[in-house]
């Protein structure tokens, strides 16, 4: 007889863009002639570069050649692309091996596979609030969670968690408060994980928005960490391949947790992909070694400029209106305090029918997020600016 998953009952229901979804419907079916302007959208909205078009053309013409076509190729993703990460990390005094360096197709299923290699017992650590991939992977899994208030007081930084926990996430910078840890939080988190033989699942999916360099891009850059760290990261928000597929997990030789030998968690991950995952798209790791050329590199900072600018735009045009505004610095998340005690979803439905403006309700994100608002830099700047304008000229405070 088959039973199912019982803990997949147990999930939140995807509630939070379904019931933007609704409302923004509700909405629009009442003003059809009003058009909506988003600051809500967690998606990249611009073309892809050049150099990472022309990459991803060399990768399909290989494959209308009998002579360059590849089928199948390692799980664990293209030599070159994983030589070229290794070479990526050495530019910034951080030393990995190729055989550390998994290519994935993006963050989002690593962060939540990842579990599957630890123990049905561990006790999972998350921020509230976080991205929501984290809570509900370990709810499927029947984990226990333990959340990690980030709010004003702690400038949005979880605080170490209180008694001993085995899986700890730390998203830096943070989807959705913006906020970035220093080297110096994260030495703790770092010395803490070391100290309890817990492992780190580093989420550094926005890494490339730091440009303060005081401010840790991967956490390899925190002695100790290749003990107890686990990197995941992505070209979705970096290169804008949230279409294309392809990011990377660094799981390290040295990484050692309860009961384990130096090189069993990298070789437990290599057997999980082995088996669950048949390598990125050989066209999307094309792309990846065009990203991670020069010329790449150069145009998706450009890329990335474009975004930051809008965030600075969104930053200045809420703060000029008398709100609190965080993050949106060094990340492309601007994370608003709600006027006057506004819960999240009166002040969604406020901006909605003021300025004719979406954003995305806090509470969403977790309890801790109630009374917030997320702000995304990833609209065009068009829309952006309108946005503003009309948040200054409408919003009634
Ligand atoms: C914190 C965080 N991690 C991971 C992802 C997913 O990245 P990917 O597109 O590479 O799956 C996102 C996407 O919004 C994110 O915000």
């Amino acid at each position: 007889m088959a039973t199912i998953n019982r803990n997949y009952d147990k999930l939140g229901g995807g509630y939070l863009f379904s019931e933007i979804t609704r409302r923004t419907k509700a909405f629009q079916e009442k003003h059809p002639s009003i058009m909506l302007l988003r600051l809500g959208i967690g998606n990249t909205t611009q073309s892809l570069t050049p150099t990472v078009i022309k990459g991803l053309q060399s990768g399909v013409e290989k494959l209308a050649d009998a002579k360059t076509y590849t089928g199948y190729g390692d799980e664990r993703g293209d030599i070159r692309l994983r030589f070229a990460f290794a070479n990526w990390y050495k530019e910034r005094g951080i030393n990995l091996t190729t055989s550390e360096i998994f290519i994935s197709d993006g963050a989002k299923p690593d962060t939540a596979n990842i579990q599957s290699i630890f123990g049905q017992n561990c006790v999972v650590a998350v921020s509230d609030p976080a991205y929501p991939v984290y809570v509900d992977t370990a709810i499927i899994g029947g984990r226990k969670i333990v959340y990690m208030p980030c709010i004003k007081d702690n400038g949005f930084i979880p605080s170490l968690p209180k008694g001993k926990v085995d899986i700890i996430y730390i998203c830096s910078p943070n989807n959705p408060t913006g906020a970035v840890v220093t080297k110096k939080q994260l030495q703790a988190f770092v010395d803490y994980a070391i100290k309890y033989k817990a492992v780190i699942v580093f989420d550094a999916a926005y890494s490339e928005y730091i440009t303060d360099k005081n401010l840790p891009k991967s956490i390899y850059e925190i002695p100790g960490a290749k003990k107890c760290a686990i990197e995941i990261s992505s070209f979705s928000k970096w290169a804008g391949f949230t279409g294309v597929r392809l990011g990377w997990t660094v799981v390290p030789i040295d990484l050692v947790v309860e009961g384990s030998e130096k090189g069993k968690v990298n070789s437990l991950w290599n057997r999980r992909q082995i088996t669950m995952f048949n390598g990125a798209s050989n066209i999307a790791q094309e792309g990846g070694l065009a990203v991670l050329s020069e010329k790449g590199q150069k145009e998706s900072k450009e890329l990335i400029s474009y975004y930051m600018k809008n965030a600075a735009i969104i930053k200045k045009g809420f703060s000029k209106i008398g709100l609190q505004v965080f993050g949106g610095e060094n990340a492309p998340y601007i994370w608003l305090k709600t006027p006057q005690k506004m819960s999240s979803w009166d002040f969604f439905d406020k901006l909605l029918n003021e300025a004719h403006v979406v954003g995305t309700p806090g509470v969403g994100f977790g309890p801790q997020g109630e009374g917030y608002f997320r702000l995304s830099a990833f609209g065009n700047r068009e829309q952006i600016e309108k946005a503003i304008k009309s948040i200054q000229e409408n919003l009634k405070l």
